[in-house]
């Protein structure tokens, strides 16, 4: 088959690999009809997240057909049409018992690869995102393997579009929980969600369906911000005002009542900070460039959340603690537990209360895949969002 495979830092690649086959009785194969290239992607691509091997197969975003399943799958058949979560749970630990898919104690089988880097804790196993995050071949490919199905496949019966629903395995919930997490009092909390990227997108539109008052989106891409401001959210261009004086003046004086943060380790910015950041990234003293939490904390009101969908992967330096413990500010972060969120927001989709293609910019085949990870990192073209058809014509270059 073939799949989009990770060649090595800034190099990603089209490839004819085996067919992935069941290996537990668990398991069953997808046969992917659309998935897409998530900003986590850009985080591999640029060697931020460790981990990874030449070979893997990228994509944690994809949904289709069930061709195959293991003698213990229950809950699907063989033609059903499938949305998989980015996230790889068994439904039974008392992780999954409690609602925290992300957390999962039975799918990273590199727990230990994890514990030496982060204490106590494993992450459970996500498709396509690193050996330190289970090695799982991932579904930018025409075939994928997904364990524990029974709880990996959620089955679309409504006439629904690939496209309306292919997010749902991860941005939009992930959009939903961060604003969720921000117990928003409906018509009063104003939030700010920093990145105008699919998960902000996502996040504003959610914080507005949670009841917020008003949604401030930050951004330096103006065609990210103009499609912010379609949802009628306000938006800030951080490099064409001070945004930290901007959003005390839109707030009067006060400062947003909760931010997002759906940027993570990869900001861009100006300042001191941001200037510090890339120095010490550069000389490997510091592992994330901080600058939209930085500003998340600074804007942030007292007593509110700072919600972090965006991913970090290590030590970070200037972090303004002193803020946020003088404001006594709420931390809320980590991977969706897309399992959580999947059914309800399918409901809203069906209800058409959203229609979460509007967030897509390109459409293209799986072989045009290493163009478009640099157009969509580069933010080039007015890219928003890629989605791939894995069974797409070959591209020129092939
Ligand atoms: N928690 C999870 O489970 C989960 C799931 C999906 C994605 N993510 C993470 O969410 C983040 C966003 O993903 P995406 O797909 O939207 O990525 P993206 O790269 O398309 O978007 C990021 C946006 O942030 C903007 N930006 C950069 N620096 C900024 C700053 N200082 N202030 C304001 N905006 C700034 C960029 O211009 C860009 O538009 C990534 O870190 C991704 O890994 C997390
Ligand atoms: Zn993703
Ligand atoms: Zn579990």
């Amino acid at each position: 088959m073939k799949a989009v495979i990770w060649q090595g830092t800034n190099k990603v690649g089209v490839e004819t690999v085996p067919d992935p086959t069941i290996l537990q009785a668990t398991d069953m194969i997808v046969k992917v009809t659309a998935t897409a290239i998530c900003g986590s992607d850009l985080h591999l691509l640029d060697g931020y997240i460790p981990s990874m091997e030449k070979g893997d197969i990228l994509g944690h975003e994809f949904m289709g057909e069930v061709v195959e399943i293991g003698p213990a799958v229950n809950n699907l058949k063989v033609g059903d049409r499938v949305v998989v979560p980015f996230n790889i749970a068994c439904g039974v630990c008392d992780y999954c018992q409690r609602g925290f898919f992300s957390a999962c104690d039975n799918t990273n089988p590199n727990h230990r690869m994890a514990e030496a880097l982060y204490g106590a804790v494993s992450g459970g196993g996500l498709f396509g995102y690193s050996h330190l995050y289970g090695g799982y071949a991932g579904g930018q490919a025409q075939y994928v393997r997904v364990p524990f199905a029974d709880m990996g496949g959620f089955k679309i019966e409504s006439g629904l579009r690939d496209e309306q629903v292919l997010f749902l395995t991860d941005i939009f919930p992930t959009g939903y929980q961060a604003a969720e997490n921000c117990n928003i009092i409906p018509g009063r909390d104003v939030v700010a969600v920093f990145g105008a990227g699919p998960v902000g997108q996502f996040a504003a539109r959610s914080a507005q369906m949670l009841g917020a008052a008003r949604v401030i989106v930050i951004d330096r891409v103006p065609e990210r911000l103009a499609l912010a401001e379609k949802a009628g959210t306000e938006t800030v261009n951080y490099e064409q005002v001070d945004v930290q004086v901007a959003l005390r003046e839109m707030t009067g004086g006060r400062g947003p009542d909760h931010v997002i943060d759906a940027v993570g380790l990869e900001a861009h910015g100006h300042g001191p900070g941001a200037l510090l950041d890339t120095a010490q990234q550069k000389l490997r003293l510091t592992f994330d460039r901080i600058t939209a939490l930085r500003w998340a904390i600074m804007s942030c009101a007292k007593g509110g959340t700072v919600s972090m969908p965006g991913v970090y992967g290590g030590l970070v330096n200037e972090m303004p603690m002193g803020a946020a413990f003088a404001k006594g500010l709420i931390f809320r972060m980590g991977q969706t537990h897309t399992h959580r969120y999947i059914r309800p927001l399918l409901e809203r989709i069906e209800k058409g209360e959203i229609d979460p293609s509007f967030v897509i910019s390109h459409r293209a085949s799986l072989h045009d895949a290493p163009e478009l990870y640099e157009t969509f990192r580069d933010k080039k073209n007015g890219c928003i969002k890629v989605v791939l058809d894995p069974w797409g014509p070959p591209s020129a270059a092939d």
